[in-house]
């Protein structure tokens, strides 16, 4: 890794420039925009931030698109709340697009452009939409044609398996003071949990592998307690027979972080993501659900499960909670001095993902093959 990017590590956390200029480019990277429940219905429609921008997503009919969220007359916001159904009418002057982003519909075009709506022509910028279980992603049209199917390469089976939500999920959120990249980084990090979670004792390192995955490596993951490997697990995934043995988390670059773990004796996932507001504040949003893999129950839990999954969410709740309270507040401490962090981490093995994470993030930043790393 060149001394320049090294300087650009610190750089990054705390500049408003760079960070514009980041979301800018990270715009054109699958991002996760929103959940299946969102957007169940026609007309149903979800704001997000996609590369700095607000842009929402829409269903119509069976398809979903998406659009920048600003006017194609004088940029008033077409959407100015974070959810609900409707057709798409600018609240500013009226105008009114189709679904494909066409302002088919303009008040007394004739009179006041003299021309009708076709002939103005005018139209909302696209993103790209794809799906992966409940998951929806989005990103700017790009030249590389790269699918999402292709972006997150053996994730993709994984996710449309451990990420296809049931119809009741819970919702989590918070406000971080605190650049995305150190949140991120802290769900990267096995080597604070004694000093941030009081954990009683540290990670050996025999105890987990760590793996990259998807195209050139951006994501990656680790599986503890397992000789499993995501392509196995993708396979298995794939064949409909999902069966992990330990607590596993996926790191899709940019922003999202999917834990599967063991709520006894069902399998739940947490997915959350942090989504950047400015250089030095984000926003967490997440859903955590009992995942629909199979276990075998005994008898008793079989008996005892319209009451313990009741109780279960609430103990999830809990803990999550706790521990990314620990994880937020640590991010914001590490943010305060932020700007004196003038040379590379010294990682451990334990923190290894997160230099595989700042070469993902650099070579998403750049046109130019991924960095050599030294
Ligand atoms: S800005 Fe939207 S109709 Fe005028
Ligand atoms: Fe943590």
């Amino acid at each position: 890794m060149t001394a320049e990017m090294r300087r650009a590590w610190a750089r990054t956390l705390t500049s408003e420039p760079d960070f514009l200029k980041e979301q800018a480019s990270l715009g054109k990277c699958w991002t996760l925009l929103a959940v299946g429940e969102d957007l169940l219905n026609d007309g149903d429609w979800i704001r997000a931030t996609l590369g700095g921008k607000s842009v929402f997503v829409q269903r119509f009919g069976d398809q979903l698109k998406g659009f920048e969220n600003r006017c194609a007359h004088r940029f008033f916001p077409l959407r100015t709340a974070d959810k609900g159904n409707g057709p798409i009418v600018c609240g500013f002057h009226h105008w009114r697009y189709d679904r494909d982003g066409l302002a088919l519909g303009i008040p007394h075009s004739t009179e006041v452009y003299g021309k009708t709506p076709r002939e103005i022509g005018a139209r909302l910028p696209s993103i790209d939409i794809a799906t992966c279980g409940s998951l929806v992603f989005g990103r700017f049209p790009s030249d590389d044609g790269e699918s999402l199917e292709a972006f997150l390469g053996d994730g993709f089976p994984i996710l449309a398996t451990i990420a296809d939500m049931p119809a009741k999920s819970y919702k989590i959120s918070d406000d971080i003071a605190a650049n995305w990249m150190l949140l991120m980084q802290i769900t990267l990090d096995d080597y604070h949990l004694v000093a941030v979670h009081h954990r009683k004792k540290f990670s050996m390192n025999r105890e987990m592998a760590y793996y990259r995955f998807g195209a050139y490596d951006r994501h990656s993951t680790q599986f503890v307690h397992t000789q499993d490997t995501p392509a196995i697990m993708a396979a298995q995934c794939l064949a409909g027979n999902c069966k992990p043995d330990d607590y596993r988390i996926f790191n899709i670059f940019p922003n999202v972080a999917v834990s599967l773990f063991r709520a006894k004796p069902y399998w739940y996932c947490f997915i959350q993501q942090f989504i950047p507001v400015s250089a030095g504040r984000s926003q967490q949003r997440g859903w955590f659900y009992r995942t629909k893999i199979e276990v075998e129950e005994t008898a008793f839990e079989k008996f005892i499960e319209p009451v313990s999954e009741i109780i279960r969410p609430r103990i999830v709740r809990y803990f999550t909670e706790r521990t990314g309270d620990e994880d937020h507040r640590a991010c914001e401490q590490l943010q305060s001095v932020a700007a004196q962090a003038d040379a590379w981490p010294i990682l451990s093995s334990q923190e290894k993902r997160i230099e595989w994470f700042w070469q993902a993030y650099q070579r998403s930043l750049t046109t130019a093959p991924a960095p050599e790393v030294v």
